[in-house]
């Protein structure tokens, strides 16, 4: 008990935030980039792959500094470093560009989370800054992008890509409007979990999509951040006065998770553990509440499926804990269904503050939420006894809809 008691402290400090973006989210990760140097313990120079990438910029660390005004400025200038003759997808290219490019591959990487990062871009068209995240030691594929800017400085790209069933590559990219980039220094943020991908602009939600199949494929990823010049900024113009042109990234912060894990779910007023009637493995087999007897089917597989919700498998049937037909009334009844990742089978998991005296309770109790009804896992009122299906209910406060998480 007591160690578990310690992990639990552990992990509170930042539990407590309100934006919908780190929910369910612990900081991890806290860069200001203060004061020079770079601190190497966390940042490379360049991509993980070399110097070089589908951009006319060969990049060296002279180009990548943290100066005394507390800023990551990448600086592009108009100095050749290499002629190699590339081509790339974005056409022949020729190093005539030299610039800067950061990245944490082998030092911090990390499997779903919350990235956050401040930074304006320079004014100039030709240059094509990018913040990504890519597969530690490896290539670029898959690839989570946070935010690129290519031409116009009044809009910025996002997206993924990934390798489809095929073994193709396929690349999904979406374009943010009106959202400045080049004025002042704007926030773009990035979540993902086993289901969702979310970008956000400025703390306001631009785009969310759910896609299980290709999030399989992204496990531990690490941030690049680069200022290219040309690649897909290649049909703009160089105006050789706009260089040096400066990238200046004032802040990245990194959430994660709280859990990833198996629990079981023990009801704070009865005792009583949340569990599938009989062991059964049916589509549509009662969740309801049971005395502790070591059934996997009272197990619980509880994974961040993205934008601050958690999916909650049962470990012995690998179905979804699911609210019956998308019910959202007061009494709705919980079941388990295969996994969609729909909003019935989604969850907020949030401790429950200020119920109680003492410490170690208040750590281990927590709601569950259904994101989709906005109501609660709870034990109905009217038969608190061992057997007695669970239901979703309005938040009461009450004890019958507070659960400990006890991690098996
Ligand atoms: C460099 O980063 C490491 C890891 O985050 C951190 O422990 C250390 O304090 C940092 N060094 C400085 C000088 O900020
Ligand atoms: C972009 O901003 C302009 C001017 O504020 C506005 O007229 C236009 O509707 C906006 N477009 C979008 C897609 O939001
Ligand atoms: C870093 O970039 C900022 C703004 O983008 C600029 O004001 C500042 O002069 C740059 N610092 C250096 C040392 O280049």
């Amino acid at each position: 008990m007591i160690r578990i008691t310690l992990i639990f402290l552990l992990t509170i400090p930042s539990i407590y935030t309100d934006t919908e973006a780190t929910l369910g989210q612990s900081r991890i990760f806290y860069e200001p980039f203060n004061a020079p140097p770079l601190n190497t313990s966390v940042w490379n120079t360049g991509y993980p792959w070399g110097s070089y990438y589908n951009h006319r910029a060969n990049t060296i660390s002279r180009q990548a500094k943290v100066t005394q005004e507390g800023f990551l400025n990448l600086t592009a200038t108009r100095e050749r470093s290499l002629i190699l003759g590339l081509s790339t997808e974005y056409g022949p290219i020729d190093l005539d560009f030299t610039s800067g490019a950061v990245n944490t591959n082998g030092k911090f990487c990390i499997k779903n989370g919350y990235v956050e990062i401040s930074l304006q871009v320079p004014a100039a068209e030709s240059t094509w800054p990018t913040v990504f995240l890519v597969p530690e030691d490896q290539g670029a594929i898959p690839m989570l992008t946070i935010m690129e800017v290519f031409n116009s400085r009044s809009q910025y790209s996002y997206g993924l890509k990934y390798t489809n069933n095929h073994g193709e590559v396929k690349e999904e990219s979406f374009v943010a409007l009106n959202s400045s980039t080049s004025n002042v220094i704007h926030r773009y943020g990035l979540d993902w979990g086993y289901d969702l991908i979310t970008w956000y602009y400025d703390d306001v939600l631009v785009n969310t999509i759910t896609r299980s199949d290709e999030l399989r494929q992204v496990n531990n990823m690490c941030l690049v951040i680069g200022l290219g010049v040309g690649g897909k900024s290649k049909d703009t113009p160089i105006n050789p006065e706009t260089y040096p042109a400066i990238m200046s990234i004032d802040l990245l912060e990194i959430w994660q998770p709280n859990y990833d894990g198996f629990y079981q779910f023990q009801n704070v007023q009865t005792g009583f553990l949340m569990e599938i009637d009989s062991a059964s493995h049916n589509w549509g087999a009662r969740v309801f509440q049971w005395p502790d007897n070591g059934g996997d089917w009272q197990k619980w597989h509880v994974q961040y499926a993205g934008r601050g919700q958690y999916r909650i498998i049962t470990a012995h049937s690998r179905l979804g804990l699911d609210s019956e037909d998308w019910g959202t009334n007061d009494g709705t009844n919980l079941i388990q269904w295969p996994y969609h990742a729909g909003g019935n089978q989604l969850w907020r998991v949030q401790p429950v503050l200020g119920s109680s005296p003492d410490v170690v309770q208040l750590i281990n109790m927590f709601t569950i939420t259904n994101s989709n009804a906005g109501k609660l896992v709870s034990v109905p009122t009217n038969d608190i006894s061992a057997g007695v299906q669970l239901q979703l209910w309005t938040d009461q406060n009450s004890d019958l809809q507070k659960w400990k998480m006890i991690r098996v």
